[in-house]
C-alpha cells in the first residue's frame, strides 16, 4: 500500500476565479494550501463578474432548446482575430499553442459549468447570448450575479477543508528559485509587515493589469491611458513572474468593454461600474448621441467597441475619453435581466423612462427597431439574436416602461500574459517550462488572442485553474 505523505503545500497566489479552482483541485487530490492575497478580501476582479460563465453542450443549453452546440471553438478562433490567423499562416512555432489552449478551453466548457453547479451546487441555469457568440452559452443564475455567487461558493467550501489557508493582505514580492536546477521553490510575500519565505509548489493567479493605468498599460498602450476602467486602480504582478525567465504574449491586447456606465453624479470617474453584456443579450440595444442605433450590439466586443470610438467623442469630458452612448431596455430585456437592473437602477446608472417622455429621434429608433424584432429580420445592422424584446411599435407603446442608461467603452481585461501550455506550466522564451511554477486566468497569455468572448474568462479560470491545481499537487505530494 502507498501512503500518501504531504511535504510541502501548493501555494496559490491570488483568491479570483483562478486561484480557487487551483486551490480546490489541489485539496481534492491531497495536497495542502496555502493562499495568499495582497487585497484584504477574496474575490478578485473574479468576485464583480456580471455575464456569466460560457459553456458548450451543457444541460441548460439543451433546457432553453440549443440541441446542439459545436461552434465554441470556431467562435473563439474568429474573435481571436489577427493573432490566431498570424500564427496558422506563417507556419512558424510560436511560443504558445494557441490551438491546443482553444481547444481545452472549448473542449472543456460544459464540464466547467457542470463542476461549478454539482459540485458547489451554483445556480446557472440562465443563458444568454453575448456579442461574437453564434448561440446562447454564457451561463448565470436568475437570482444573483455570476462572479459573486461562485467566488463565495467556492471560498465556503474550500473553507471547511482544514487544510486549506487563505491569508489575506499578504503580498508576493518575488519567487523563489533552487539556482542549482533553476526550479521555482517557494514564494516571498509580507504580511503584518514582515517578511517571509514559504515553500512548496507555486501556482500563480494573479489576474491581469487593466488597473495598472500607470504602470504596465502604459509601457504597452500609452493611447488607452486616459480610458476609464472597469478594474479598480492595482498594479499587475507580471514581473513577478518574469524575474525567472516567463515571456510574455499579446501584451499590447487590450479589451475595451464597450458599455461601461457613465455615472450622472460622477461621469467622469476612472473607475466605473460595468453594464453587463449581458444586457444587450436580453435584448438591449444602443443609440448614439443622436438616438440613432449605430452596431449590430451582438457584434465582438472589438467591433463594437470600434463602431462607438469611430463616433465623435464627447467634448463634455475633460479628463478622459468618453463617447455619448444610451443603452436601452424595453420591458421584455428589462424583465429578463432583473437580477442586474434592481442594483444599476439603485446606484443610480439607468433609469425607468415612459416612451412618451424620451426624445423624439430616440422614440423614432425604438419603433425602428421594434418593426425590425417584429418582423425578425434587422435590414440594417443583421442584429440576428434579439433577445426577450417584447415592445411593439407605434403609437400604442407610449405608455410603456423602458430603461435607459449613458455608456461609454472602458479597458475592461488584457488578453496578453504569461505564455503557458495546456498542463498550465509557465514557460520560457524557448518554450522550457518552468519547473515549480504553473498558472492560470488573466495573468495567462495566448487563448484569447485580439479579443476575448464575453464569458470565457471565468471559462478560463475554471479550466485551467483546475488543471494548474491538479498539477502542481503531483509535484508537491510525495508517494
Ligand atoms: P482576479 O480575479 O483578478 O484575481 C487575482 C487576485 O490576485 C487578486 O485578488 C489580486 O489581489 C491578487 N494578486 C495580484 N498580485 C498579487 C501579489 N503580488 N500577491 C498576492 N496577491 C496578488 N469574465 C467572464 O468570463 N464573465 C463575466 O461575466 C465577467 N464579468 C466581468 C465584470 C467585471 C466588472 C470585470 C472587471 C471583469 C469581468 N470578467 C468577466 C472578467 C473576469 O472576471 C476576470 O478576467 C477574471 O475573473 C480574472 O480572474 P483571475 O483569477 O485571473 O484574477
Ligand atoms: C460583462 O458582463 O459584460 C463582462 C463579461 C466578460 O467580461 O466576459
Amino acid at each position: 500500500m502507498t501512503q500518501s505523505v504531504v511535504s510541502k503545500p501548493v501555494i496559490v497566489v491570488g483568491s479570483g476565479l483562478a486561484g480557487l479552482s487551483a486551490a480546490y483541485e489541489a485539496l481534492k487530490a491531497g495536497a495542502s494550501v496555502r493562499m495568499l492575497d495582497r487585497a484584504p478580501k477574496p474575490g478578485g476582479n473574479s468576485i464583480k463578474a456580471s455575464s456569466g460563465i460560457n459553456g458548450a453542450g451543457t444541460p441548460y443549453q439543451r433546457a432553453a432548446g440549443i440541441a446542439q452546440d459545436d461552434l465554441f471553438f470556431a467562435d473563439t478562433v474568429r474573435s481571436a482575430g489577427r493573432r490566431f490567423r498570424e500564427a496558422a499562416e506563417t507556419g512558424e512555432s510560436p511560443v504558445v499553442d494557441r490551438e491546443a489552449l482553444i481547444t481545452k478551453l472549448t473542449s472543456q466548457s460544459a464540464g466547467a459549468v457542470g463542476w461549478l453547479a454539482d459540485e458547489f451546487g451554483i445556480d446557472l441555469t440562465v443563458v444568454a447570448t453575448l456579442g461574437g457568440h453564434s448561440l446562447a452559452r454564457t451561463h448565470r443564475g436568475a437570482k444573483s450575479t455570476p462572479g459573486f455567487a461562485i467566488v463565495s461558493a467556492i471560498l465556503q467550501k474550500l473553507g471547511e477543508s482544514d487544510k486549506f489557508q487563505l491569508i489575506n493582505s499578504a503580498e508576493v514580492l518575488s519567487l523563489n528559485v533552487d539556482g542549482e536546477n533553476e526550479a521555482v521553490t517557494g514564494v516571498r510575500y509580507t504580511h503584518e509587515g514582515q517578511t517571509r519565505d514559504l515553500e512548496g509548489s507555486v501556482v500563480f493567479a494573479a489576474g491581469g493589469f487593466a488597473g495598472d493605468a500607470s504602470g504596465l498599460m502604459a509601457k504597452y498602450r500609452p493611447d488607452l491611458v486616459g480610458y476609464p476602467s472597469t478594474n479598480d486602480e492595482r498594479p499587475g504582478s507580471h514581473h513577478i513572474l518574469e524575474a525567472v525567465g516567463a515571456v510574455f504574449v499579446d501584451m499590447d491586447s487590450v479589451q475595451i468593454h464597450p458599455t461601461g456606465f457613465v455615472d450622472p453624479k460622477d461621469p467622469e470617474a476612472r473607475y466605473k461600474f460595468l453594464a453587463a453584456e449581458a444586457l444587450r443579450g436580453e435584448g438591449g440595444i444602443l443609440l448614439n448621441h443622436r438616438g440613432q442605433r449605430f452596431v449590430n450590439e451582438l457584434e465582438t466586443r472589438a467591433h463594437v467597441s470600434d463602431a462607438i470610438q469611430k463616433l465623435s467623442q464627447s467634448q463634455a469630458y475633460t479628463q478622459s475619453r468618453q463617447w455619448d452612448v444610451t443603452l436601452v431596455l424595453d420591458p421584455g430585456a428589462s424583465e429578463a435581466a432583473q437580477s442586474h437592473l434592481g442594483f444599476y437602477i439603485f446606484k443610480g446608472l439607468m433609469e425607468k423612462k415612459k416612451i412618451k417622455d424620451l426624445e423624439p429621434d430616440i422614440i423614432e429608433s425604438i419603433d425602428k427597431y421594434a418593426a425590425a424584432v417584429k418582423s425578425g429580420q434587422d435590414a440594417e445592422f443583421s442584429r440576428k439574436s434579439f433577445g426577450h424584446w417584447t415592445l411593439a411599435p407605434g403609437e400604442e407603446n407610449r405608455e410603456q416602461e423602458i430603461c435607459v442608461g449613458k455608456v461609454t467603452p472602458i479597458t475592461h481585461f488584457t488578453m496578453g500574459g504569461a505564455a503557458f501550455n495546456t498542463e498550465t506550466q509557465v514557460l520560457t522564451k524557448d518554450k522550457t517550462p518552468i519547473v515549480g511554477l504553473w498558472a492560470a486566468g488573466e495573468i495567462t497569455g495566448g487563448i484569447h488572442g485580439d479579443n476575448r468572448l464575453g464569458g470565457s474568462s471565468l471559462l478560463e479560470c475554471v479550466v485551467f485553474g483546475r488543471e494548474a491545481g491538479l498539477q502542481a499537487s503531483k509535484a508537491t505530494i510525495r508517494k
